[in-house]
């Protein structure tokens, strides 16, 4: 048993701000698959997408979901929107999807104080039309792969973490 908790859903739901409560309120170990990805490429994921494109940085999505599943226990691992889609994710932990509409996603971006940072990092929010078919494309999918599905939208950190611990 992996015994990790693995949190997936669509750029910008709060998976990072969600990760980081459930580890101080649970004692567990906390990891993110973007912040690996950077730490190995020694680059931002901006930069991958930039110079090596898309492709590249799934693949590399791809080894750390396999170097996850058999190196990592007891661990609070949130990961990038496209994260999802690696093979096997269910062998890293109990899957815990975090659940809103694009509008909700888009409203918390623009009410964090470094919003515009928010959207700079993020290759695929830059054109909003794209970001929105990317999100209707990924809406079901993420619900297939999920253990457990989660509203988030308009809801406090303390209420979803608390629902998170209590099902999991
Ligand atoms: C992506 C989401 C990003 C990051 C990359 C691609 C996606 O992570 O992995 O820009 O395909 O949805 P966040 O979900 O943390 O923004």
């Amino acid at each position: 048993m992996s015994k990790n908790l693995v949190l997936i859903g669509f750029m910008g739901v709060g998976k990072g701000t969600i990760a980081r409560a459930l580890v101080r309120k649970s004692g567990m170990f906390g990891l993110d698959s973007d912040d690996l990805i950077e730490s190995i490429e020694n680059r931002k994921v901006k930069t991958i997408f930039k110079e090596d494109g898309e492709e590249y940085f799934r693949a590399m999505e791809k080894k750390t979901a396999k170097w996850l599943s058999g190196n990592v226990t007891n661990t609070i691992i949130s990961t990038g929107g496209g994260f999802f889609k690696v093979d096997d994710l269910n062998k890293i932990g109990k899957v815990i999807y975090l659940k809103s509409s694009f509008d909700g996603i888009i409203e918390r971006l623009k009410a964090q104080p470094n919003a515009k940072q928010k959207f700079d990092k993020r290759p695929l929010l830059k054109d909003m039309k794209k970001a929105k078919a990317l999100f209707d494309e990924r809406a079901d999918q993420y619900e297939l792969k999920a253990d457990i599905v989660i509203n988030v939208e308009k809801r406090s950190i303390n209420s979803i973490i608390e629902e998170i611990l209590l099902v999991k």
